[in-house]
């Protein structure tokens, strides 16, 4: 333990001398006069930030600047009756601010982006250690602060305190209502996606999370990086998702070292493990107790370390997001960078996948328990698979992407293939008309006859190919291509998701459920279209009814339509 301590006091101290250092050296570059014009008024920060030859830019883009972003911001608990004028008075002090926007989880916070580093090491050179005489700190000093002034906390005369940005979804009831005020199934699934995308807010703080903890780890690992991956950054996040992280060692590590061809070198001693796995698992160990002991925020810290991927998982409270943190996982970054290469070429993509997503979620058939049911990442694998078998494709083969791609998108992966292009004006799509309702009922037709029990999926090929084991549902792992994704998925549940395909092809089939039947005289909307297929009483019951799951499908479907209209009418009359 007490190394342990050494290291952090090393760590903190060097920090301090750094601040100091670049503090004079750039006394006058960071100046900001600190009056009500120097105060960054809150920019609306759109979500898109295309640029480039065509437009879009490639996901290792982003995450470059979006780190430089984090890096440049600070996490500050204020109180919800603080003074925005006089709070961004105060620290614009220490420089301009670019960006900042206040959240609310367990209390409010303000993210704050300055335009320099050197704004960000000057308020933290000034922030004071807390006294409190009936506890004991760690002395690990963060960007994660408190905002403590008194004089800045104006109660009189104050409305309404801060604006704050949302960080969850809205609740599925009112999602319902407000999809049934929607005048097509197409303009739906385009609210839905609105609805429940990440915002540039959340994804921002997601970087800053990643950021903060970096400086953890680098207690012990200072070139590391902490990147996010997963539905935080592939484009397919609902606000509320889990922030997946990897800890980045490969500056380090030697992975992507050129070693000197000839002539003398010296090279560092470095320990020996008896496996990638063994060393991973004794990093992750080390942060996870860090993350533990020493991490502001972070709480509930538990060390998954024999899973196939080793991870620690965590919540950090003033965030708000459960955190899943791993090393060495490289073919995940890749396959986060296809399916955000994928959302990016067509965006019926992203919008079939959250539709597709969020009704799976409604009626069971994932879960955020670990266990035999489908994942989110299955599922929009499934989607995307659909969509290639569309005539024409909505979106290419992963064998086509892997053709179109370059000398420098080469990338092979403890002997995987990972290679695929990187510059999205190479790939040419066909031109395929369909509407997103029309994508969306033939989906449910598709996998409602999928041959599930002889074929594999395959977005490789893109084409089903058979089945190499018995799992009941096979998807094969784009990258590592011996291993089934979804060999986790027992029967059962493989034929939950059958039947609710089935019965929602049916409803969508049936043009009394597909109808708008207007809004009524208390404002609230009858379900049509896509609010109907979301509602739980109606496709689930199949699940929760054990009598009614005897009646033929048809049968119960035959019966909410008859109530639909029923009710319909009472409304008329
Ligand atoms: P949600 O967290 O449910 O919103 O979706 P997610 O895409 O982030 O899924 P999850 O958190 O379960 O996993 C994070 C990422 O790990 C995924 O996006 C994939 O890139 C990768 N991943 C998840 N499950 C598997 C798997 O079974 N095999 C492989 N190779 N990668 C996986
Ligand atoms: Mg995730």
């Amino acid at each position: 333990m007490a190394s342990f301590y050494n290291v952090f006091s090393l760590r903190v101290r060097g920090m301090t001398n750094l601040v100091k250092f670049l503090r004079k050296f750039n006394a006058f570059a960071y100046r900001s006069t600190g009056t009500d014009a120097a105060v960054a008024q809150a920019e609306t920060v759109g979500r898109d930030t295309r640029d480039g030859k065509d437009g879009r830019k490639s996901l290792p883009t982003l995450l470059v600047e979006r780190q430089e972003q984090a890096e440049k911001s600070v996490l500050i608990s204020c109180q919800s009756k603080a003074n925005e004028k006089k709070f961004l008075k105060y620290l614009s002090r220490h420089g301009d601010i670019k960006k900042y926007f206040f959240y609310e989880t367990y209390g409010m916070y303000a993210v704050v982006e300055f335009a320099s580093q050197d704004s960000v090491a000057s308020l933290l050179d000034t922030a004071a250690v807390p006294s409190v005489s009936h506890e004991s700190m760690v002395p690990f000093k963060s960007r994660l602060l408190s905002l403590r002034n008194p004089s800045l906390v104006d109660l009189s005369n104050q409305q309404s305190g801060l604006q704050c940005q949302p960080q969850t979804t809205i609740p599925i009831n009112e999602l319902i209502q407000r999809l049934s005020k929607d005048e097509s199934v197409d303009r739906q699934i385009t609210s839905l996606t609105e609805f429940y995308q990440l915002t540039e807010e959340n994804i921002r703080l997601r970087f800053l999370v990643c950021s903060l903890l970096k400086d953890i780890a680098a207690a012990y690992f200072p070139e590391c990086t902490i990147k996010p991956f997963g539905s935080s950054v592939n484009g397919f996040g609902k606000l509320g998702c889990d922030l997946d992280m990897f800890l980045d060692l490969d500056s380090i590590s030697g992975w992507n070292v050129k070693m000197p061809k000839s002539g003398l070198f010296l090279e560092y001693q470095m320990k020996r493990a008896n496996s990638e796995r063994a060393v991973t698992q004794s990093i992750l160990s080390v942060i996870g107790e860090c993350m533990d002991h020493f991490g502001p925020g972070c709480v509930g810290v538990q060390k998954i370390l024999n899973a196939r991927c080793p991870l620690v998982r965590f919540s950090h409270q003033p965030s708000g997001f459960q955190c899943d943190l791993t090393a060495n996982n490289r073919v995940a970054m890749k396959s986060t960078e296809l399916l955000y290469m994928y959302g990016e070429l067509d965006p019926r993509v992203r919008s079939l996948v959250f539709t597709v997503r969020c009704w799976a979620r409604t009626h069971g058939v994932t879960s955020s328990i670990p266990g035999a049911w489908i994942t989110n990442f299955s599922l929009t694998v499934m989607v995307l698979f659909f969509l290639q078998k569309r005539s024409p494709p909505i979106i290419p083969t992963l064998d086509h992407l892997q053709d179109l791609a370059g000398p420098t998108d080469k990338c092979i992966i403890e002997g995987n293939n990972c290679t695929f292009v990187s510059d999205f004006s190479k790939v040419q799509i066909p031109s395929n008309k369909e509407t997103l309702e029309q994508l969306l009922c033939e989906f449910f037709e598709f996998y409602a006859t999928f041959p599930f029990s002889r074929m594999s999926i395959n977005i490789r090929k893109g084409k089903e190919q058979n089945k190499p084991e018995v799992a009941p549902l096979h998807i094969q792992n784009p990258f590592e291509t011996s291993l089934n994704i979804s060999k986790n998925v027992n029967t059962t549940q493989l034929d939950h998701f059958i039947a609710l395909c089935q019965e929602s092809s049916w409803l969508f089939n049936h043009r009394e459920t597909v109808t708008l039947r207007g809004v009524g005289g208390d404002n609230t909307a009858t379900p049509w279209g896509l609010a109907t297929l979301l509602l739980p009483s109606q496709v689930a019951g199949i699940k929760r009814h054990k009598k009614r799951r005897r009646e033929p499908a048809s049968e119960r479907i035959k019966g909410l339509l008859e109530s639909l209209k029923n009710k319909n009418q009472g409304k008329k009359s």
